[in-house]
């Protein structure tokens, strides 16, 4: 059983990290999502510290200022958590789904 389950971990890692790289970014727009969910909306839900925020508060190029140029401003400490890859994978998420992008979308 346990090494049943641990077989199972293994490959669900193996298969995470045999996702391919996608996007105009070259990010990986799913593990964008999972990090964004995970890290990000903590802050980032109405009533919590950094106010409500989806890809849709953006427009495309309006978030890739905001990870080339600003790079949390607000709060500089935050971006020294993420790593560049992780960084770029949040930016192609909410770039691949900002307010002018062909699939709009709040997070989940
Ligand atoms: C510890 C809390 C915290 C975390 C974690 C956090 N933020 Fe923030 N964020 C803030 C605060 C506070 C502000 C400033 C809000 C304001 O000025 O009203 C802010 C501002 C922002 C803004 C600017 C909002 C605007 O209106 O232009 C963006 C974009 C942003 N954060 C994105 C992110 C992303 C992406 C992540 C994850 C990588 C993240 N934040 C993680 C607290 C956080």
């Amino acid at each position: 059983m346990k090494l049943i389950s641990k077989t199972i971990a293994i490959l669900a890692v193996a298969a995470f990290l045999a996702t391919p790289v996608l996007g105009a970014e070259g990010g990986n727009p799913k593990k964008g999502k999972y990090l964004y969910k995970k890290n990000c909306k903590t802050c980032h839900v109405a009533g919590a510290e950094g106010g409500a925020l989806t890809p849709l508060s953006k427009t495309q190029s309006q978030w890739d200022r905001f990870f080339k140029k600003n790079k949390h401003k607000a709060k500089p400490e935050i971006w020294g958590k993420y790593s560049e890859k992780d960084l770029k994978d949040i930016n192609q998420f909410l770039f691949d789904h900002a307010a002018d992008s062909d699939q709009p979308e709040t997070c989940g």
